[in-house]
């Protein structure tokens, strides 16, 4: 049985279209990455995924429940980490965490156990009397983690869950977040970070309210068909508007102080390039994709026709 198993679900908020028929279904114990641009439905499929809001259309399970007919049982078997996640920030670690869990009805004997169990493994122990507010960010999100999973769910959901977190505590999250897929819980999660999103067993692209690709990160790159050079140089935004001018040339994007350059295998945009840029200094290479690339290559693109079927890919590219 699918821990998550989505069917068409669609979100309408008047006339507009949120989430637009998206499927997909998700093992115990995966971890499946949700990626997309700002405002392209992943809130608002999680929200209807933890029973918050209801669909428009189409139908969900969440650990085995229905998610229209029975909400509060999916409330009860899920922890959701909000993209604003919650604490009391002047109530301590511990506080915070007898309140959460005390909303699914446990005794304070088993909280303290649960709180012990948890703390641990969460590298928790010791600020149980700290007051949230002051923790470093890195602690406070581990602490908001704590309480999301007190009742010990089954799926876990995390909508951005590092948003705004230094690299080496998002670094320590994502193993804590291994482990606890390893122990059999089911994560679905957001991020804007590509390193982060690797750590996913399968990634979702949503865009538009719509799935455009779902598969491993490693398919999805394999499945990346353009030629890719990286151009080191000359300003960066200056030359995006010349390369974007060449015939060749169908995808032309910032990367740090570089420029990714993408053109269709059958063609060669180097030779144009090397013209446009004369006796300046450059280095221009041929690399391989990395998922960053993947991403961008999907969402400039002009919508094809929705993949109906992308959510029950096992493993085959879906890709517009
Ligand atoms: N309650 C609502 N009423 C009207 N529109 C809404 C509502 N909630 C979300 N939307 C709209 O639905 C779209 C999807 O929003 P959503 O929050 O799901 O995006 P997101 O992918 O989570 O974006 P972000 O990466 O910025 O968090 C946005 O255009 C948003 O403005
Ligand atoms: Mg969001």
């Amino acid at each position: 049985m699918y821990s998550i198993d989505v069917n068409n679900l669609t979100k309408r908020f008047g006339d507009f279209t949120a989430v637009d028929r998206v499927s997909f279904s998700v093992e115990p114990g995966e971890i499946f990455g949700f990626l997309g641009p700002n405002g392209s439905g992943k809130s608002t499929t999680i929200r209807m995924l933890c029973g918050i809001i209801g669909p428009t259309e189409g139908r969900a399970t969440v650990a085995g429940h229905d998610i229209t007919a029975s909400p509060e049982l999916v409330k009860q078997n899920i922890g959701y980490m909000s993209q604003k996640f919650s604490l009391y920030p002047e109530l301590s670690a511990e506080e915070n965490f007898t309140f959460f869990s005390g909303i699914y009805g446990k005794t304070s004997e088993e909280i303290g156990e649960l709180r012990q169990k948890v703390f641990g493994s969460l590298g928790l122990l010791g600020l149980e009397g700290r007051i949230a507010g002051d923790l470093p960010g890195g602690y406070r999100q581990r602490l908001a983690l704590a309480c999301a999973i007190s009742h010990g769910p089954k799926v876990l959901f995390l909508d951005e869950p590092t948003a705004g977190v230094d690299p080496a505590a998002r670094r320590s999250f994502w193993s804590i977040i291994q482990s606890l897929a390893a122990e059999g819980m089911t994560i679905f999660v957001t991020t804007h970070y590509m390193d982060e999103a690797e750590y996913a067993g399968r990634l979702a692209f949503i865009y538009n309210g719509k799935i455009v690709a779902l598969d491993t990160p490693e398919k999805l790159k394999q499945d990346y068909k353009q030629k890719l050079y990286q151009l080191y140089g000359p300003p960066p935004l200056e030359m995006m508007e010349r390369i974007s001018l060449v015939k060749e040339a169908c995808q032309v994007a910032p990367f740090g102080n570089a420029l990714h350059i993408s053109c269709r295998p059958e063609t060669d945009v180097a030779p144009r390039i090397k013209a446009l840029l004369g006796d300046q200094k450059y280095t221009l290479e041929q690399i391989t994709p990395s998922l960053e690339d993947v991403f961008v290559a999907l969402i400039d693109r002009p919508l094809a026709t929705p993949l109906s079927d992308a959510g029950r890919g096992e493993g085959e590219g879906s890709k517009p």
